[in-house]
Order: structure tokens, then C-alpha cells, then sequence
């Protein structure tokens, strides 16, 4: 395996910042990702699409890169269809290979951008679907000892925006194939939960199918979130907080209109856009940094001569403004290195 040395990340990650990596590597296949725990593994960083990172400095490790790749059909039978796909394959390219040929299930999760072996990593969700309703399991290696592992998809602690491979196994494992299963179409009923999903094929009196969701889906993206090719972004910088029904009755005191969403006994999500663009960060320009004129929940890079300590002291300027006026934490859904 070839290690490349102070290696331009700009072409590899959304922001598209002039940063470079110390080392590079690339894998295509497991043993290879085996073979790394012979390699000084003290400062890694895996690599997939880059959609997901924000770059404040060059990065002083190594960086591996995910290119295994395959889409292999493990069992098709009436009622299911298992997929067990390589974590260098392009999530979107796989969403769109399986709404072609009829498999329910990923159809809400079309045009999110980056690698399948990220999309369990913080558990990809949109228009009312996350991955981990439809994974059976993921694999992959311990960078340390190179030994193999397979976790069910209960062993994946998904939650919202979150996983085991997010938190206690970060950086730990390299997650190298997901296995799905999906259903094909006559027995696949399409989730409409997400009202603006629901209410765009309803105006439009368009039948619910996968190929229908799927458009619609690609369509309202489209209307909402700028294009990373145009405009250097990582999708929603921070998580919608989720708060206490005690925090959301002081928010409503001065502000009746919040949107919030139950989730549960006495907890409440409330989009963080609304907060930002309430705090008058919507649109705002901080040099090369700013929040997107549509949706300030995800902050661009305005020129290529953007730097990341730009994005992130903004996005910390916004975090402290959103505390001080509603006492709610804004968390970073963007990995910030
Ligand atoms: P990267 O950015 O390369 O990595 C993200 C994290 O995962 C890093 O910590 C990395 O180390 C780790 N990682 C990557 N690959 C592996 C692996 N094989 N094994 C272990 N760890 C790994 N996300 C959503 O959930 N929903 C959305 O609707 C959505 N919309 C977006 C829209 C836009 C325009 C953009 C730019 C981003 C959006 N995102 C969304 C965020 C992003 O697309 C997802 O988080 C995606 O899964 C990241 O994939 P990636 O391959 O680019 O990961
Ligand atoms: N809103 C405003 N002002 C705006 C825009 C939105 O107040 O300018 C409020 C509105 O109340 C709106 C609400 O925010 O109803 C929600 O907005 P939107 O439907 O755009 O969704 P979001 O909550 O901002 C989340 C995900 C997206 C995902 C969409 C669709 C998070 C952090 N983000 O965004 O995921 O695509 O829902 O399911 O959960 C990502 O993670 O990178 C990402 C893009």
C-alpha cells in the first residue's frame, strides 16, 4: 500500500478547504485495513466522502481512506432483499441502484452525500428514516489489532444522530461492509411520517411508491440545501436539540410559536434552525464563513480562500448566542478536527 505524504484534502471533504494530511493511505479491501495495525495508529482519522468534517488545520496524522467497494445481493426472496455493500461505495449511488430495481427502504435517505460506511457511523436520517431501521448488521476491523468484528444492528446503539462507531468506538473501527435489509416493492410500504414529504406528493396527488418518495425526497433537498459542489458545506452543523418540558415553557413564554416535537415522556426536539435564525444568525457572513440565506443550520464556506477556525468560530459565536438567549446547548453534528 502506497503512503502518500502531505497529501491536498481539498477534493476529499465538502468544505473543500485548502487543507493536507501528514500521511494518506488507501484501502480497497479488508485485509488491507488488517494489515494497518503494524503502522503507528496514534493519530488516525478514517476517511469516506468528506461530507461530514470540518478541517480546522492540517491534519498532523494519518488519514486512511475508504475505497472497498461491491454490492453484493446476499438473499432475495418474495418478502426481503439483504444487501451487504463495501464502505467505500457512494451512499447516494447506492440508494438510487435500489430504488431501481424496486427495493423499499432507502428511498428517504436518497441524495444525503458520502460513503455507505459512514451512513451507520452517526445513523443517517431524513424524511423520517434513519439507517438503523433497516440495518441487520455492520462490519468491520479494529484499527489496533486488526482483528475482524460484526456487530447486529442492536449492538449499534443507534439513536438519533448517533452510534456506537460515534462515541465509545471512534476512530477505534474501521467499518469496512453494512448489510440491509430492504423489501422488494409489493410488499414495501413507503414511510410518509415526515409531514413536508407527505404534503408535497399530496398536493401534487402523486401515488406513494419508492420511486415516488424518492423524487420527492431529491426534489425538496434540492429547494433546501446548498449544493457542496457550489458552495463548501457539511450539512446541518448541529443536532436539533432535544430539551425538557420545563425548558420548552420558558422558551414559549416569550416565543408561543416554537416548533417542537415530542419524543418521548418529557422530552421535546426543536429544530435548531428556528433557534439560530430567532438569535439573527440566518444569513449572517463572518468573513468567508457564513449561514446558508435558506437554512442557517448549515453554515458554508463562502470562497475557496475560506479557512475552517472561520466556520468554527462562527458556528461557536452561534452556539454561545442561541445559550444566552434560551438557555439550550447547541451540540456540533459536524466533526470538527
Ligand atoms: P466522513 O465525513 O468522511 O466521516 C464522518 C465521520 O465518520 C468521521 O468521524 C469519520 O472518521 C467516520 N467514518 C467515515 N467512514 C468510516 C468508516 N468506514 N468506519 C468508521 N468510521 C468512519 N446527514 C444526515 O444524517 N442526514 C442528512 O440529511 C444529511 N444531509 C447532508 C446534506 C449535505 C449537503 C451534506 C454536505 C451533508 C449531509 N449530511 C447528512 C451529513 C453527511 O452526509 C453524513 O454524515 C454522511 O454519512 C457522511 O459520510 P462521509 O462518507 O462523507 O463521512
Ligand atoms: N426552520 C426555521 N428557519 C429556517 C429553516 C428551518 O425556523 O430558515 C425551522 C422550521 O420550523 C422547519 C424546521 O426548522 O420546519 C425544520 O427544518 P428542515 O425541515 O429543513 O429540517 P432540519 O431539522 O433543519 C433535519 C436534519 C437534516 C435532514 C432534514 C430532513 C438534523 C440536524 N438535520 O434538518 O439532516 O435532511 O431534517 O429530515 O437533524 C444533516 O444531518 O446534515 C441534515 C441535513
Amino acid at each position: 500500500m502506497q503512503i502518500y505524504k502531505d497529501y491536498a484534502l481539498d477534493r476529499l471533504h465538502t468544505f473543500g478547504l485548502k487543507v493536507k494530511a501528514k500521511q494518506l493511505i488507501k484501502v480497497s479491501a479488508v485485509e488491507e485495513v488488517q494489515a494497518l495495525s503494524r503502522m503507528d495508529l496514534s493519530q488516525v482519522l478514517i476517511l469516506g466522502g468528506g461530507s461530514n468534517i470540518l478541517f480546522t488545520k492540517d491534519y498532523e496524522g494519518l488519514v486512511i481512506k475508504n475505497n472497498i467497494l461491491g454490492k453484493e445481493v446476499v438473499l432475495e426472496s418474495d418478502r426481503e432483499v439483504l444487501l451487504r455493500i463495501g464502505g467505500g461505495e457512494n451512499w447516494n449511488d447506492l440508494v438510487e441502484w435500489t430504488v431501481g430495481n424496486g427495493w423499499g427502504g432507502l428511498e428517504n435517505l436518497i441524495a444525503i452525500p458520502g460513503s455507505v460506511g459512514a451512513a451507520p457511523v452517526q445513523n443517517i436520517g431524513a424524511y423520517g428514516v434513519s439507517i438503523g431501521a433497516v440495518t441487520v448488521r455492520v462490519e468491520g476491523v479494529f484499527l489496533e489489532s486488526g482483528k475482524r468484528e460484526v456487530f447486529e444492528a442492536e449492538a449499534c446503539e443507534f439513536d438519533y444522530r448517533s452510534s456506537i462507531f460515534k462515541t465509545s468506538l471512534k476512530g477505534k473501527f474501521f467499518i469496512t461492509h453494512l448489510v440491509v435489509r430492504l423489501t422488494p416493492a409489493e410488499f414495501h410500504r413507503v414511510n410518509l411520517d415526515y409531514p413536508a414529504l407527505r404534503n408535497y406528493l399530496h398536493e401534487r396527488s402523486q401515488t406513494p411508491s419508492i420511486k415516488s418518495v424518492a423524487e420527492a425526497v431529491k426534489t425538496i433537498r434540492e429547494s433546501k440545501l446548498p449544493n457542496p459542489e457550489v458552495m463548501g458545506n457539511a450539512g446541518s452543523f448541529f443536532k436539533n436539540p432535544v430539551i425538557s418540558g420545563e425548558q420548552l415553557a420558558q422558551i414559549k413564554k416569550d416565543h408561543p410559536e416554537v416548533p417542537s416535537f415530542n419524543e418521548g415522556t418529557d422530552l421535546h426536539k426543536i429544530p435548531a434552525a428556528w433557534l439560530i435564525e430567532k438569535a439573527g444568525w440566518k444569513g449572517v457572513k463572518r468573513g468567508n464563513a457564513a449561514t446558508h440565506q435558506h437554512q442557517p443550520l448549515v453554515l458554508v464556506a463562502l470562497s475557496s480562500a475560506a479557512k475552517g477556525e472561520e466556520i468554527e468560530a462562527l458556528s461557536s459565536a452561534i452556539q454561545q448566542s442561541v445559550k444566552e438567549l434560551f438557555k439550550v446547548e447547541l451540540t456540533p453534528e459536524v466533526n470538527i478536527l
